[in-house]
């Protein structure tokens, strides 16, 4: 009983945190060559190197479309494994879907890397939204000219993140996220499971995680205890980055590749 009255006064006390929305974020120059520059395929599907994107763009939207689910986060047990690369391009991907709005969110706060993944400089982001010194997300929101993503960057500092991800602002923000329209889908970049805390309290928030490996580097253990970790959250599947060998490394050469595999699924 008590708990339902509390449950109450909570969501009647959460601030209204306003999501910006394409033609309310900032248009900054970009170009089909910055992106190819930039190690980002996904917004060209005729590039054979967004083939892996849009495979995982495929997967995320039957998700989307059978369990309603639009708030996806990117993890992975140790950093340098190709989390922020794989999220940017999958954000890309997915922003070329028509009648699909796509949000790309830096919560990795300690090592944001979406902003230099794009070239953006950063001033102030998700971290100064989340301590309360940016008062809306609006002040944030930045989009590549002529591409239809809308991306809220974080800069790379010190922060109290595992206490900024877990407070009433976060709450908040996840609360207006999921009351977007339903073709509005987000995509988090998230820190790495053995960093902190961080992964394992805002994937409950979120409706489902994408786990990232790399071939070589990542052992099963690692992959096990990352699941382990995260398993208050359904984890909608696994990339294996940097996939060498095997079914698709003929479409890319390069020695290039984010073979999709749905291996260590639960
Ligand atoms: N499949 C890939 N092909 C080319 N470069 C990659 C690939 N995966 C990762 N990288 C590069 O490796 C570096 C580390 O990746 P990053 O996404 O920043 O890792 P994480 O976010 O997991 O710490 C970055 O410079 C990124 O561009
Ligand atoms: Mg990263």
């Amino acid at each position: 009983m008590t708990e339902v009255v509390m449950t109450k006064i909570t969501s009647d006390l959460r601030p209204e945190v306003p999501i910006p929305t394409l033609q309310e974020a900032q248009q900054f120059d970009w170009s089909t060559a910055t992106a190819k520059q930039r190690g980002i395929y996904g917004f060209d599907s005729r590039d054979v190197r967004s083939r892996p994107f849009n495979m995982l763009r495929s997967r995320l939207m039957k998700l989307h479309r059978n369990k309603g689910w639009r708030l996806f986060g990117i993890v992975s047990a140790t950093p340098g494994v190709g989390k922020s690369f794989i999220a940017t391009n999958l954000a890309a991907a997915l922003s070329r879907t028509p009648g699909v709005d796509t949000t790309l969110l830096d919560l990795d706060l300690r090592r944001g890397s979406i902003a230099s993944n794009f070239g953006i400089p950063v001033e102030r982001g998700m971290r100064n939204f989340l301590e309360g010194t940016v008062p809306t997300l609006g002040e944030l929101a930045v989009h590549p000219e002529g591409e239809r993503l809308v991306i809220l960057p974080t800069d790379n500092a010190p922060a109290r993140s595992a206490e900024l991800l877990s407070s009433p602002r976060m709450d908040a923000m996840v609360a207006s996220m999921r009351a977007r329209p339903t073709h509005s889908l987000f995509l988090c970049d998230l820190p790495p499971v053995f960093a902190n805390d961080d992964a394992a309290i805002i994937t409950t928030k979120l409706d489902a995680f994408i786990m990232i490996v790399e071939e070589g580097r990542t052992t099963r253990k690692q992959i096990q205890d990352a699941l382990h970790v995260l398993d208050q959250a359904p984890c909608a599947g696994v990339v294996l980055n940097r996939f060498d060998g095997g079914l698709l490394a003929d479409s890319y050469g390069y020695g290039y590749g984010a073979g999709y595999s749905d291996y260590y699924n639960k």
